[in-house]
């Protein structure tokens, strides 16, 4: 495996959630794979989860990680090819992916999208600067369009509570927002679950529906009590209008999860990334309950990107 910036196969996805629960088994078992190399943390937004985890993974596998917050410590990066350099920007992406390429065995970025230029976050531009002049493997911490490590680790949290059932319903929610938020985790959620062959449904308000690239096999049900009927896992998130362009359509609190919306799934454990918005996203009652998984999903974030570094290291 030469870059992680997205779903693959999946024999891979479950290759990644085995390794990741043995090094939860054993944290330390390859403390010596590592050693003498390191990988860069490149920040261009803000990060409590990715981070930290990311740092304790390299760790554990005897790896030295350097976090670089290029959004506030570096240059301001220019994008555009052929750019004359005379307003704010002081580096070219080219030249600082090729610098932190020669100091690093490894680069691990996240750059989240303007939601202003679609077409440029739809292709993943700043990624596919770095994968091309830093010529090391790339981890995606999160990027305009994907968050892999977090849909990893949510999938090893499935796979920890599945309780005996073969083929999990999964439903993917909508949950309100006071701001425009990214497509990456409920997309690169959608394109996890669907590929590791578990029963998905999305739900949400009329004029949010997700590119069809990540949600090809879901079923779409715009009814979000009937959507959660049964549900094994409901995993709640907000994103922005994808038609719309980045745009806020709905504010509806009706959509934020409470106990009653699940009384028709009784069994029902709920996931979000974090980090959420109490009481606007997903109700106290919910995230202190016993059903929730937020936590363990977190903690997997740690499992997830050791085995990814492990995998890369070879
Ligand atoms: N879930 C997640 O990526 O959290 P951070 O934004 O805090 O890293």
């Amino acid at each position: 495996m030469m870059h992680f910036t997205k779903f693959e196969s999946f024999d891979l996805g479950q290759e990644l959630i085995e390794l990741a629960l043995a090094y939860k088994a054993n944290p330390r078992i390859d403390l010596a794979k590592g050693q003498g190399k390191r990988v860069g943390c490149i920040f261009l937004n803000p990060s409590l989860r990715t981070r930290v985890s990311t740092q304790i993974a390299a760790q554990n596998l005897g790896m030295e990680p350097i976090v670089l917050n290029m959004d506030k410590e570096g240059w301001a990066l220019e994008m555009n090819e052929g750019a004359i350099m005379n307003k704010g920007t002081v580096e070219h992406i080219k030249d600082a992916a090729g610098v932190l390429g020669t100091y690093f065995d490894i680069l691990a970025i996240r750059a989240f999208p303007s939601l202003t230029n679609k077409e440029e976050d739809v292709t993943d531009f700043i990624f596919s600067q770095f994968i091309k002049y830093s010529g090391v493997p790339v981890i995606s911490l999160e990027s305009a369009t994907r968050h892999p490590l977090q849909s990893l680790a949510d999938q090893i949290t499935i796979q920890e509570n599945l309780a005996g059932k073969k083929k999990p319903k999964v439903v993917l929610t909508w949950g309100p927002h006071i701001k425009a938020i990214p497509h990456a985790v409920a997309n690169s959620f959608a394109e996890w679950t669907l590929g590791m062959g578990h029963d998905l449904t999305i739900t949400h308000p009329s004029g949010y529906e997700l590119d069809e690239e990540f949600t090809k096999g879901a079923t779409l049900e715009y009814d979000q009590s009937k959507a959660l009927e049964g549900a094994d896992f409901v995993y709640v998130k907000n994103w922005s209008g994808f038609n719309d362009y980045g745009k806020i359509i709905s504010t509806d609190s009706s959509w934020m999860l409470t106990e009653k919306h699940l009384k028709h799934a009784p069994e029902a454990k709920v996931m979000h990334c974090l980090p959420v918005r109490r009481n606007l996203e997903l109700s106290d009652e919910i995230l202190d309950s016993s059903r929730s998984l937020v936590q363990k999903q977190a903690e997997n974030r740690i499992y997830a990107a050791q085995a990814v570094i492990s995998k890369i290291l070879g």
